[in-house]
């Protein structure tokens, strides 16, 4: 068996140095005990009185709707949006626990990476408390603004979409879809076994793969690891997940790669959790109370900045220390990225700022926001508004095409210096397309239409 190893100048390239200094420098602050310590004493009425960050960052923010609301429930909107903001993070952050060991049960068969491990496995360590203290704060918070039915009810939520197989079919094939006998369609794709999974896996690394990931290698007898939610939830099923497990687990290549998506996640968040951050500051400065929610978002953006930096690192730098990726890897890696950009960029919402999906899977959530104790409308006064706030145009598309154009020019700036993704991926063409407040009232329209149908009909 050859070993990879990095080699005397290997390590003396600038990333090796900067992964070392990047594990320092993040054991030595890190801010999980304080925010730990915050989610255990959090108390929704203490910090209720104030703005937890910018207005401009508040659910509805910019719609008819926001300007029509009374100071109390602006308030609430602006808390509403850290919590749903954040429980999408806690969602995404234990995605990242789980890959973070498949990659990094990766990256130890290969001789010299012992620091990037060890900076990996405190990742997934300080991501565990992170996720606990957005569940305290965004419980606690939904309680006490919309009553306990709210509960498994996330405001921000989509709603469930059948999967679409049409991806995965592009991943994969003709030819070697066939010698499984298996139709990569959406009545068959969730009961597709694990089995089929692994040999499609081995017949695609050739054999019994150098790399595969002790993660992996250990759980060979129990069910693909694979997850659910965040911004992966967007971008394809649990099934389809399975498969990426197998292939980030399978070579030095394809683990690097998955720092790129991950990079998308590190970036996502920034566009709304530096505003937090910028207000902590100010409010220091200005000796001012600070709302507990502020103060997580702080700590946790500097924790997260380490993570960002080694997100970037091994996305763009460490991957060319290692083989160029097979025909099957590129394909694999530019499909990834192609639909990250469709199911988690390509649109543009209405409500919810810095959010860069169509609102069409968010009608549920509205219609039940708007019935909430919050607002207490009846269903025809909810749908009335939804109809203003999502197919009409309004300061809030203008706001939220801001914050698209910032973070397209940075996603730009990131997939530009990846050699083995197309143009389509390297100019983030979908993204950018997908930046128009016509096209997105042309999308809102349509799915409005088919939800109030499809209401009226249920009520009859
Ligand atoms: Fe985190
Ligand atoms: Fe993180």
């Amino acid at each position: 068996m050859t070993v990879l190893t990095a080699s005397s100048t290997d390590t003396k390239k600038k990333h090796f140095q900067l992964i070392e200094k990047t594990y320092r420098s993040n054991t030595e602050s890190d801010y999980t005990e304080k925010i730990e310590h915050f989610g255990k004493n959090f108390d929704y009425s203490s910090n209720s009185n104030y703005y937890w960050g910018d207005p401009k960052f508040s659910t509805l923010y910019g719609t008819p709707l926001y300007e029509a609301a009374s100071p109390s429930q602006k308030l609430a909107l602006n808390h509403l949006y850290w919590v749903g903001q954040y429980n999408h993070t806690a969602n995404a952050e234990a995605n990242t626990m789980l890959y973070n060991q498949i990659t990094t049960g990766v990256f130890a068969t290969v001789k010299g990476y012992e620091n990037l491990c060890q900076e990996l496995d405190f990742e997934t360590f300080q991501e565990r408390f992170h996720i606990n203290t957005f569940q305290k704060i965004g419980y606690k918070t939904k309680i006490a603004l919309l009553g306990k039915e709210a509960l498994g009810n996330p405001i921000h939520k989509r709603s469930q979409k059948s999967i679409e197989p049409s991806w995965y079919e592009k991943l994969v094939p003709k030819s070697l879809q066939a010698k499984f006998a298996t139709k990569w369609t959406s009545s068959t794709l969730p009961t597709m076994t694990d089995s089929v999974l692994r040999s499609f896996n081995k017949l695609a690394y050739g054999g019994g793969a150098k790399h595969y990931s002790r993660y992996l290698a250990d759980r060979e007898n129990a069910p693909i690891p694979t997850t659910t939610g965040g911004l992966a939830g967007y971008t394809a099923s649990p099934a389809a997940f399975k498969f990426l497990s197998l292939n980030w687990g399978s070579s030095p290549f394809m683990a690097c790669q998955y720092y790129s998506m991950r990079m998308v996640a590190n970036m996502s968040l920034k566009a709304y959790e530096y505003q937090y951050h910028r207000r902590y500051r100010d409010l220091v400065k200005e000796g001012e109370f600070i709302p507990t929610p502020t103060a997580v978002s702080f700590y946790h953006l500097l924790d997260e900045s380490f993570h960002t930096t080694m997100s970037q690192t091994i996305a763009q730098e460490v991957y060319k220390d290692f083989p160029k990726p097979t025909v099957y890897e590129k394909l694999l890696a530019n499909a990834i990225v192609l639909r990250g950009q469709q199911a988690i960029l390509g649109g543009l919402s209405g409500w919810l700022p810095a959010t860069f999906r169509n609102d069409s899977s968010y009608m549920t959530p509205l219609y039940r926001l708007l019935q909430s104790p919050l607002f207490g409308m009846s269903s025809s006064e909810a749908l009335h508004w939804m109809e203003k706030c999502l197919c009409q145009e309004h300061e809030g598309f203008h706001a939220n095409l801001k914050h698209h154009q910032n973070l397209l020019s940075d996603f730009r700036r990131f997939f530009g210096r990846l050699d083995y993704l197309w143009a389509d991926n390297r100019e983030m063409r979908v993204m950018a397309a997908g930046g128009s407040i016509e096209k997105a009232i042309r999308s809102n329209s349509e799915a409005f239409a088919k939800f109030s149908t499809s209401l009226a009909k249920e009520k009859n």
